[in-house]
Formats: C-alpha cells, sequence, structure tokens
C-alpha cells in the first residue's frame, strides 16, 4: 500500500514538473527584431522605431532618432515584464525637447567648461547650452540627429547604428565615423557596443542617458544603490569638476555598500549636494583600464528588480532626475516629477578636454575609440 501511495506521488511529482518546464518552455518565445514607422522629423526625415524581443520575453524598443531607448521591459519578482524607462510615446515630444530621455549622447557626453578647449595648440569654440558650459555634444547633438540603422536577427536580436558626424559640426574637429550597436542577450541585458574613428585629431565621449526607475512607477528614493567606486569628482556651481578625485569614504557620496538613492540626498549641509540639487556627479572607478567591470547594482525593493551595470568606462555620471520638475507627459500621460527616475551614464571624466590629469579622450586618425556597456536585469525573490 505504502509503496503504491509513493509511486503514485511521484509520478504526480514528476508531472508538475514536467508542466512548470513544459510551461517555462511554452514561455521560451521566439527571439526577434521588428521595425515599425515612428514618424517624420521636422526637417522631414523618416524615423523608424525598432522593437527588439528575446526568448525569455524581455523587450526593448529603439528608435533610429537619436538611438533613443524610448522603452525597455524587465521581470519583477514574480517575472512580470514592465517598462523600467522613462521617456515618450511621440517621436515629435522627443523632438520637442526631452532631457535626453534614453538618448544617445555626443560627440562629448556631459560638460566642456565655457565650451572651449585646446587640442594640438588649436583652441576649439563649441555651444554652450547649459549654465555657460557645453552639455551632451551641444544644440544639435547625436540624440537629435537620424542615424542608419541594420537591424541583425538572431536569438540575440541586434541593432547597428551609424552616424557620421561632420568636421566642424556643433564645433568639433574631424569627420566621426560612429557605430553603436545595441544587443538585446539572452541573460536579459541589454549589451551597448560603441566604435568611432576619425580623420583628424578630435574628443570622443560616448554614452547612453536612458532614465531607469525599476517599480514602474513613483520616484527612485527608495532604490537601493551600490557603486564600486571609492572617489567622485566635486564640481562648481555649473557642475564642472575642479579637478580633485575625492574619496567618497565618510561623506554622503558613499555608495561602496547598498544605500537607499534617497537616505542622504537632501543633506542640504553638503555643499556637493547642493551644488548638484542632489546627486549629479561622476564615480570614478580604481580600476581605468579598457577591461569591462562590474560597476553598479540597484535594487528596488517592492518589485524584486535588479538592475547591474558593467562597462569598459572608467566612470558614471550617477543623475537622479533633479531638473525633472513635473511638467513632461511622458509614456502613457505620466508626468514626471522630481527625482522619478535615475541615470547611470557610464563615461569618461567630465571636462576631461581641459583637464589634462584626468584620462585622456583625445582620439588620433587611426585609432579606433571602443567601449561596451551593459545593463543586465533580474529579480530578487
Ligand atoms: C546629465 C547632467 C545633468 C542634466 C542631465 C540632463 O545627467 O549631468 O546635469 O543636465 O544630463 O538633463
Amino acid at each position: 500500500m505504502r509503496t503504491l501511495t509513493l509511486t503514485f506521488l511521484s509520478s504526480l511529482l514528476g508531472v508538475a514538473l514536467l508542466n512548470s518546464c513544459g510551461s517555462n518552455q511554452e514561455n521560451k518565445q521566439k527571439a526577434m527584431i521588428e521595425k515599425s514607422a515612428f514618424g517624420t522629423t521636422a526637417d522631414g526625415q523618416a524615423a523608424d522605431l525598432y522593437t527588439l524581443r528575446n526568448a525569455e520575453g524581455m523587450e526593448a524598443r529603439i528608435t533610429n532618432f537619436g538611438g533613443v531607448i524610448v522603452s525597455l521591459t524587465a521581470p519583477d519578482r514574480n517575472g512580470n515584464y514592465q517598462d523600467v524607462t522613462l521617456g515618450f510615446d511621440s517621436l515629435a515630444s522627443y523632438e520637442k525637447g526631452s532631457p535626453y530621455f534614453g538618448s544617445l549622447i555626443g560627440r562629448y557626453g556631459n560638460r566642456i567648461a565655457k565650451g572651449r578647449f585646446t587640442l594640438d595648440g588649436k583652441q576649439y569654440t563649441l555651444a554652450t547650452n547649459n549654465m555657460g558650459n557645453h552639455l551632451h555634444g551641444g544644440i544639435k547633438g547625436f540624440d537629435k540627429v537620424i542615424w542608419n540603422a541594420q537591424p541583425i536577427e538572431g536569438e540575440e536580436p541586434a541593432l547597428k547604428l551609424t552616424y557620421t558626424s561632420k568636421d566642424g559640426e556643433e564645433g568639433y574637429p574631424g569627420n566621426l565615423a560612429v557605430e553603436v550597436t545595441y544587443t538585446l542577450q539572452k541573460d536579459n541585458s541589454l549589451k551597448i557596443d560603441y566604435k568611432a574613428t576619425t580623420d583628424k585629431p578630435t574628443v570622443v565621449n560616448l554614452t547612453n542617458h536612458s532614465y531607469f526607475n525599476l517599480a514602474g512607477k513613483g520616484d527612485i528614493l527608495g532604490h537601493e544603490l551600490t557603486l564600486n567606486a571609492d572617489r567622485f569628482l566635486p564640481v562648481d556651481q555649473t557642475l564642472i569638476p575642479t579637478g580633485e578625485l575625492k574619496p567618497v569614504a565618510g561623506t554622503v557620496f558613499d555608495f561602496t555598500k547598498s544605500t537607499p538613492m534617497g537616505a542622504r540626498i537632501n543633506d542640504s549641509t553638503d555643499t556637493q549636494i547642493k551644488y548638484g540639487l542632489g546627486y549629479d556627479h561622476a564615480w570614478v572607478f580604481s580600476d581605468t583600464s579598457n577591461t569591462l567591470k562590474q560597476v553598479a547594482t540597484v535594487y528596488e525593493p517592492t518589485t524584486g528588480r535588479v538592475m547591474e551595470v558593467s562597462t569598459t568606462e572608467p566612470a558614471i555620471q550617477f543623475y537622479t532626475g533633479n531638473f525633472l520638475d513635473g511638467t513632461l507627459t511622458g509614456k502613457g500621460g505620466v508626468t514626471y516629477a522630481k527625482r522619478t527616475g535615475f541615470c547611470l551614464e557610464t563615461e569618461h571624466y567630465p571636462d576631461s578636454p581641459n583637464l589634462p590629469k584626468f584620462p585622456s579622450t583625445t582620439l588620433r586618425p587611426g585609432e579606433t575609440y571602443q567601449s561596451t556597456t551593459i545593463y543586465t536585469f533580474s529579480a530578487r525573490k
């Protein structure tokens, strides 16, 4: 009798396992990439939207207008996929005025003091589009141009974007040929590979400016951040680095242990917090080599979502969406109030062309600028 029940129970168990595997297999989707129209720019250029999906069901929607990541889904602890980025539903909204939601940034990401730098004895003048400084490539940076797009099918669908920034564009020297490839990988990560070559000495600092909210709503103050960086770059009142590399130990900039983003964000006794209106600073990694290293982890406790960031870049700008002010209406009619999104922009140091002790951002003919960043998503039970 007992053996009979045991065999019956074990066969029951067998079936359950099969089913769960079955259902996992069933949940497995066909990886794909498909193209759809996204609209026409004010100057009459067609923009397209590419939807990439992996077998797990993660989905990225990317447009060749500014290489913008329009949406990116990630699983919560119950396996539900939801969009974890900020952005707009229409091309017109991106063109009209986006605080760089999901955009590719260049030719030089972040700031260059007073819009000026000297290279090989020659001074270059750039637009001063932010507090008297140059920000994110100028008036019409890489975030506002149409890129050539090549979809790549496969188990890990990819989108290769290319753009040639002409000699003198936004004041920069050299024809710069840029190639950025987004790959949606099997392990629920989005890999971004950057490459560039030039025909004249120039400066290059490319990044992606996605705003994340792993809860998909509300503010990001409860998100728990770990940054593998023991120094950061203090800035002046216009957010230009002073040149100092300051240890984070004992300061509100210490995220070497997992800490809620909002725990110390309003510490008005801290000058740097005052200047940044919160966090809007570059953290620098002790390993400045061009190797891929894990640099940040974000855990969102209400959903269990986790985002890990790895990069070959020597620094990361942690920005807590301090300039969002509720005037922008985003996807699904949501208004974006202050600190409803955070950015982790992997980069070379801000204003490096004017600060020789910072890792160089100069690119010369015959050299290839290469950089990789990976955002990996998972969930904790
Ligand atoms: C970067 C800058 C911020 C802000 C945003 C865009 O993150 O560091 O100061 O300009 O871009 O709004």
